[in-house]
């Protein structure tokens, strides 16, 4: 685990990744000239991917919000925590119970730097960087047992990140690894990018740029493919869905839901 020895030869500016170029779809300034021209790249195949990033974050907010105040989760492991930005997964829940724990996990070397800077110093947080495609040493990290306590319910996260897994990468047994270390009643929230029925030609294209450009590819899956991440988890209404129709706050935003063609649910343990 690179851990303190990153170094800035580890922030691959020599190319773009994952968590810098959707920091620059949702406006951020935490990226660099190869990353931006990347997401022009991506954006000017696919302009819809702007939205779908805000859709994802807005999901995001919505299931940490639910998994909080509905299902009264207090304890979250974030994994593929991207850039802060606003509307932080320990902002939402602590918003909800100011003692809430988050660990947030990423493999990006700036995700650390940036969240070591920005997170609270009241103990309630942590950042471990580490590769998901290795879940032993993220569960066993001292770290994350000084906030998560595996006897209680705990919510784990993998927001718009498990395409970034190739399918030799074993996506759906890394989840269940998570899965195994929790008790029933805990849950799991994802999103995933998926094959469309609208827009195909866009999602592809936007595919095609990460497998030539970024330090991972992005793989489209398929509704069933996606829906076997939750083996071991009943999936709480609506089910699996399109971004912008899981639980709207507005319900009329939640119509054209298609156009965005990421997938998502949130799942309780058996
Ligand atoms: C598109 S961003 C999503 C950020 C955030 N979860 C959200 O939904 O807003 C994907 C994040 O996953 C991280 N990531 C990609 N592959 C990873 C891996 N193998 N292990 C850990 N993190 C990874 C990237 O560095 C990036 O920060």
């Amino acid at each position: 685990m690179p851990d303190e020895r990153s170094t800035i030869r580890d922030l691959r500016t020599d190319r773009p990744t994952p968590a810098r170029m959707y920091d620059y779809y949702l406006g951020g300034k935490d990226n660099f000239a190869v990353d931006r021209e990347a997401a022009e790249q991506v954006l000017s195949a696919a302009p819809e991917v702007r939205i779908l990033a805000q859709e994802n974050r807005a999901f995001l907010g919505r299931a940490v919000r639910y998994l909080a105040a509905e299902a009264g989760i207090r304890q979250f492991i974030d994994v593929g925590t991207g850039l802060p930005t606003q509307g932080n997964v320990h902002e939402v829940a602590q918003a909800v119970d100011a003692t809430a724990r988050v660990v947030y996990v990423d493999n990006d070397p700036i995700v650390r730097a940036h969240a070591d800077a920005l997170l609270p110093s009241d103990g309630t947080t942590t950042v471990i960087e580490a590769d998901m495609r290795d879940p032993g040493p993220i569960l066993d990290h001292p770290d994350l047992h000084r906030l998560i306590d595996f006897t209680e319910p705990v919510a784990v996260l993998f927001m718009s990140v498990l395409h970034f897994i190739a399918d030799e990468d074993d996506p759906h047994g890394l989840v269940a690894a998570f899965r195994d270390r929790t008790v029933p009643g805990s849950y799991l929230a994802l999103s995933h990018i998926t094959s469309p029925e609208v827009n195909s030609g866009g999602a592809a294209a936007a595919a095609d740029v990460y497998k030539s450009r970024a330090t991972s590819p992005a793989i489209l899956r398929t509704p069933k493919e996606i829906g076997a991440l939750f083996d071991g988890y009943d999936l709480v209404d609506p089910g699996l869905v399109y971004l912008p129709q899981w639980r709207p706050t507005i319900p009329d935003a939640a119509a054209d839901g298609d156009s965005v063609w990421m997938l998502c649910a949130v799942g309780r343990r058996q």
